[in-house]
Formats: structure tokens, sequence, C-alpha cells
């Protein structure tokens, strides 16, 4: 047994750094950071709309989802190489790895590529040559999950399955993105029942903009065994019992939540309100080089704009981000004995 009392606040950011965890909601292409978006620009000859770092960040102004959607896609302009898959993925597991990540689980967006002219086979070896090298350097593990635009048809999204087929070995999951209002997920049953068929992993973004109904859709019709951010569940009760009974995972993300408007402050976010429902809420970077930080810095100004949540609520998030991966028993224990040894040394 813990004894989380006897973990002091002042410990905490500490311990929030030190203590293993896994990241389930990471987007690849929001991990591109302006200093990155310039290089690869000029590497690749380029046009920017920015004339440079300090303009491009500047415009980081966001009012809500697609504000921010619309500048994430105009930077991912700049990969077109797979060097520049490798070397934008790399950053990330390496930046991931220094925050005490063991595990990522980490989204891509092939159609913004693939719609740009960049062959699928291009994107994705440079993304898999990046998770074996990161695996090799730092002993992190990181899996691949592809996910589909849903502001794009569902007739969009087969013909990328289609291309997706050959490199079926390179991802284990898919998961669904873009534009939420207006796009539910129902719109992408079909695709989805296939992916399964395959044997995918299947998660979907919900109720993040959109209202509890598309939580349900994506546990219905998508099948979907994680919802990604799905903060909106509270404005339906008797959704938040089903996440709880049916121990369906949440990966939240609390810094994006507060730059694209979900939550007006952090001191508002209702992650402690969902962990005292019991759910099985996990803490996520969402966008890093967007939102203003990645995972330790997601967990420290969670933990420090919300008195409520204690080390007993740390410990928890990150037994919860092994509980909610896509990862055998064994290793997701062993992951978990480690977590309890920074726990108990904390606590002495
Ligand atoms: N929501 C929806 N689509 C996205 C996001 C997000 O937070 N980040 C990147 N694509
Ligand atoms: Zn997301």
């Amino acid at each position: 047994m813990i004894d989380f009392d006897a973990i002091p606040r002042a410990a905490l950011p500490a311990l929030l750094r030190r203590m293993p965890k896994a990241e389930l909601h990471i987007h690849i292409e929001g991990s591109l950071e302006p200093e990155m978006i310039f290089k690869l620009a000029q590497r690749n000859g380029v046009k920017l709309a920015y004339p440079s770092v300090e303009a491009l960040r500047e415009a980081y102004a966001f009012t809500d989802l697609q504000s921010f959607l619309d500048i994430y896609y105009a930077g991912a302009s700049v990969l077109l190489k797979e060097q520049d898959f490798f070397d934008m993925a790399f950053a990330y597991l390496e930046r991931a790895a220094a925050d005490n990540v063991v595990h990522a689980e980490v989204f891509f967006d092939p159609q913004t590529h693939t719609d740009r002219g960049v062959p699928f086979e291009t994107m994705i070896v440079g993304l898999e040559h990046a998770t074996r090298r990161a695996k090799a350097e730092f002993g992190l593990s990181a899996s691949l999950i592809l996910c589909f635009l849903r502001h794009l048809s569902e007739d969009a999204a087969f013909a990328t399955l289609e291309q997706a087929i050959p490199y079926r070995h390179h991802f284990i999951g898919v998961g669904l993105d873009s534009s939420e209002r207006g796009h539910p997920p129902e719109k992408f049953a079909r695709v989805f029942a296939r992916c399964r068929e395959l044997g995918l992993h299947v998660v979907a973004h919900a109720g993040e903009e959109g209202p509890p109904a598309y939580i349900e859709t994506a546990l219905d019709m998508l099948k979907a065994q994680r919802i990604d951010h799905g903060v909106r569940c509270v404005e339906s009760p008797a959704l938040v019992q089903r996440l709880a009974r049916e121990r369906v995972p949440l990966t939240v993300c609390p810094l994006s939540n507060v730059k694209l408007r979900v939550f007006d402050t952090m001191a508002r976010h209702n992650l402690p309100a969902l962990l005292e429902a019991g759910l099985v809420a996990t803490l996520n970077s969402d966008d890093p080089a967007y939102f203003g930080g990645y995972i330790n810095t997601n967990f420290v100004e969670t933990f420090a704009a919300l008195p409520q949540l204690g080390a007993r609520h740390a410990y928890q998030l990150a037994r919860n981000s092994f509980d909610a991966s896509f990862v055998d028993a064994a290793q997701r224990q062993r992951w978990v004995d480690q977590l309890d040894a920074a726990f108990t040394a904390a606590a002495h």
C-alpha cells in the first residue's frame, strides 16, 4: 500500500515529472515545432506564409478547434520526404523520453499528406523508422494509430485504408480526428467496421467540442475502445455512469482544452470531476508544439491550477495510462511496478 498522504504537496511537481507514464493522445503533426517547420521549409524549398519563427508562434492564438486546425494543416505542408517524417517523429519521441514517457501511441493523419501528393509509403516508413530508433536509443516503446479526417467523406477514408493495407503491420489501430461539429462518428460506421475486421484497435475523438451524443455513437457505432477528449460527457450523467461501468478510458488534454477554449481557464477544467466519478481518465498533450507544452507541462500546470488534485490522483492518472494502452498485460505490469516503486520511494 502506498501512503499517498505522506507525500508533501511541494514534492508533487518533481514526482509528476519523474513518474513513468504512457502518452495515448498525441498527434505527431502537432509536435512540429516552429523551428522544425522553418528548417524543413528551407530544406524542401517550401514557401511559408510567415516571415519568421516568432511571427509563426504569434499566430498561435486560437479561438476554437477550427482556428487551430487551419494553422496545423498549414504547418504540415513542409513535410515531403521520408526523412522529414522521421525527423519530426524522432524529435517527439526524444522529448517524450525526457518526460519519462515509457510508451506512446501516436496518431498520424495520412490524408493531410497524401492529399498533397506525398506517397503513403514515404510517410509511414519515416514514422515507423523513428519508432524503431527510439526503442533502440531510449527504450521507449511507440506504436502508430492512423486517424481519418472526419471533415472528409467516408469514401475518402476507405481510399486511405486501401492505401494503408500493405503497411498493416506498421500501425495498431485507427482513430477519428479533425473538425468535430457536424461530423458525427456514425458518418464513418462502415469504414470502422472494416477496420475492426482487419483486427485494428479503434479510438475516436468525441465530446471535445461535440455533444455527449457523439461519445455514445463512437461507442455504439464505431465500437471505440477509448474516447479521445470526452470531457463533455459530464453533460449526461447516464453517459458518465456508463463510461465508469464499462471502464472506457478518456484521453484528456488539459492545455489543449484551455487553448481551444473548451474551458476558460485551467482552474475550471473538469478533470477532478472525471476522476471523482471513477472514470479511467488519462492525461496527454494532444498537439504539444501548438498548445504550450509536452506531457509533463500538462501534468504540472494542471495540478498547480487544481488544488483538489494530489499524489493519489497523480498515481491514478499514470496507472490509467498503462491500463488504457493497447499493450499486453505482462508489459503493463512491469510499468505499473516501476510506477509503484516511484511512489513508494516518494512516500518515505
Ligand atoms: N481535435 C481534433 N482534431 C485534431 C486535434 C484535436 O484536438 N488535434 C489534431 N487534430
Ligand atoms: Zn487530438
